[in-house]
């Protein structure tokens, strides 16, 4: 019962530690496994946080089942990452009302009983890929536009801000709007590019961008076209990588937000008050910072490593 459960609290909160569960919705992604990273390491820097993730794989009922572990195993604070704006909301509201602080990370739900949202402005994003865009011609122009295939925010958001900016110019045209990747569709798209030509591709990240820009190769029409994703990591197959490479000619550095969700989750449990909105910024990367970039991410690679070495 509640009554129970409150009593559990207060012996809970005589103990020092720190107890937080984190709800990975999404798995198999580069910047999911950089989240899950992230947050580990932080979580590492504080001796009191015991930090457990569950990992969903995408799967909405895994998800569930993972928040109810950590309501009746009476954390302190949950972090989650959702995969559905709906489908979590019963559960999330559950362990809200019992008084467990809820921290969304990421990805917003259709509720608003939870402590605080930690995220990138995923509008702005979409409007400062179109304004990279925008901003290269005054010349008439096609893009294609490549969206995620679900239902989240950040999905529903990303194609909000770049129509916002793109819809309004005369001279620039999204000849097509994918949902997800659909690869035979994709292909018929590239091969009439000879007739209606391509300038610009926008993909909601740079996974999606990197494997348009790869079926684009085998047509051998990679640079008939510009290509721009989301994300922006600094690893092999990430975007920074992919500008370095020509392959990208921008990304948006989208942060994960691990290292503010550990903080914050830190700060409810000592009682300060957060903000119920913590917006994260996000900036254009393409070849006149990506040098920058690539070193400055290097630094945080290196003292990562070193933490993740006196840890273990
Ligand atoms: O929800 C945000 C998106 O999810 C990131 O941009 C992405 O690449 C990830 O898997």
């Amino acid at each position: 019962s509640i009554l129970f459960w409150a009593c559990n609290q207060t012996i809970n909160n005589e103990d020092s530690s720190i107890k937080i569960g984190f709800s990975q919705g999404l798995g198999g992604h580069p910047w999911r496994t950089a989240m899950n990273y992230s947050m580990e390491i932080q979580a590492s820097l504080h001796s009191e946080v015991e930090l457990t993730i569950l990992k969903a794989d995408d799967v909405v009922e895994n998800q569930i089942k993972n928040i109810q572990t950590f309501i009746d195993k009476k954390v302190d604070v949950i972090i989650v990452s959702p995969i559905d704006p709906d489908a979590l909301v019963p559960v999330i509201e559950k362990a809200y009302s019992y008084g467990i602080p809820i921290i969304l990370l990421d990805r917003k739900i259709n509720s608003n009983k939870y402590t605080t949202y930690i995220g990138a402005d995923n509008i702005e994003v979409g409007r400062q890929a179109a304004q990279y865009i925008a901003s290269s011609t005054n010349k008439e122009i096609n893009v294609l536009e490549i969206k995620g295939d679900d239902n989240s925010s950040p999905t529903r958001e990303r194609s909000k801000g770049f129509h916002e900016v793109l819809d309004k110019l005369p001279n620039v045209h999204i000849i097509k709007s994918f949902k997800g990747l659909p690869v035979d569709d994709f292909k018929r798209t590239l091969d009439s590019l000879k007739e209606n030509k391509v300038d610009y591709l926008f993909a909601f990240n740079d996974d999606l961008a990197g494997k348009a820009w790869e079926i684009a190769r085998k047509s051998g029409v990679e640079n008939q076209l510009k290509f721009i994703g989301v994300d922006g990591l600094n690893s092999s197959v990430g975007g920074i990588q992919m500008i370095l490479d020509g392959k990208f000619s921008a990304t948006i550095l989208y942060p994960t937000g691990a290292v503010e969700a550990i903080e914050t989750a830190i700060k409810i449990h000592h009682k300060e008050t957060v903000a119920k909105r913590q917006v994260l910024g996000t900036t254009i990367i393409d070849r006149f910072n990506v040098d920058i970039m690539r070193n400055q991410f290097d630094k945080i690679d290196e003292q990562q490593a070193i933490i993740e070495n006196q840890v273990s």
